[in-house]
């Protein structure tokens, strides 16, 4: 069975007077642990489709199954719980709370799951330590650089490892030599733990990471193919020993 199942979707916004097909009749199926883009220029309700499966915005019609849960005909309550329990977000934006420290950022997303506050920092940290920031543990978003607080934004995407990871244009607002430290770190994040990337993009460029590539023109899937990913997909078992040992020495360096 699919991770999440996309049936039928249609998004109608009303402005005024005035109706904007944002999703004319989505179809998707999603399995566990894909690496997943939805390529389309500005306007080609990307977006829409990322917010309408991760349960922030509801359909016009259709239903949106993850697992055997259907979040279209959640409350708005039962939809937060969901999220704080299966969902993990990157914005492009960052969407840092500013008053708080980087292993505070990273940490919230386990204080939901009811987990100590000892083992949340001890987590937060590790995770910090994960996306090369562990000589910025105390920092607060002012006082990083875009990619900082982004490389911030996966460790707390992760943290909680949830079912999915949503990401919206997460290198938007990031230079070139950034964007690839950035998607890097995300993909390898995802590979690690198995877990679904959902990868929101209108660059060719930045689609090549994923395994699939679904493209999106005015609200309608006009493709959907697999995709070699720049990173590929490796089972650990075969793993040659050079690469084990590479490993040894990065986690031996920590
Ligand atoms: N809240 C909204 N109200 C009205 N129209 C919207 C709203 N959000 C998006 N749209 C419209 O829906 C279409 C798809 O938008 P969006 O999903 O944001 O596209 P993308 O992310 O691909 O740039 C656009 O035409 C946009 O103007
Ligand atoms: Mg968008």
């Amino acid at each position: 069975m699919s991770l999440i199942h996309v049936k039928d979707i249609r998004k109608v916004y009303r402005v005024d007077k005035e109706r904007v097909v944002a999703l004319n009749r989505i179809n998707l199926e999603i399995e566990q642990g894909e690496i997943c883009c939805i390529l389309g220029t500005s306007g080609s309700g990307k977006s829409t489709l990322l917010n309408i499966m991760a349960g922030l915005e509801k359909p016009t019609k259709g239903s949106v199954l993850i697992g055997k849960q259907d979040i279209a005909q959640m409350t708005e309550k039962q939809l937060a719980l969901f999220r704080q329990l299966n969902i993990g977000f990157i914005f492009q934006s960052y969407n840092l709370m500013p008053t708080m420290t980087a292993v505070e950022n990273v940490a919230l997303p386990l204080m939901f799951k009811g987990i100590a506050r000892k083992e949340r920092n001890k987590e937060a940290k590790k995770m910090l330590k994960r996306v090369n920031l562990g000589s910025r543990l105390s920092h607060k978003p002012t006082q990083m650089s875009g990619g900082q607080q982004q490389r911030v934004g996966i460790a707390r995407a992760f943290v909680a490892k949830p079912k999915i990871v949503f990401a919206d244009e997460p290198t938007g607002n990031l230079d070139s030599k950034t964007t690839t430290e950035v998607m890097e770190m995300i993909v390898r994040m995802a590979r690690r733990y198995h877990e679904t990337l959902i990868l929101v993009t209108h660059d060719q460029e930045i689609a090549q990471y994923a395994d699939r590539i679904i493209h999106l023109v005015d609200g309608n899937i006009v493709s959907d193919k697999p995709n070699q990913s720049i990173i590929a997909a490796e089972p650990e078992t075969e793993k040659t020993a050079v690469e084990k040992n590479v490993d040894l020495a990065a986690e031996v360096a920590k």
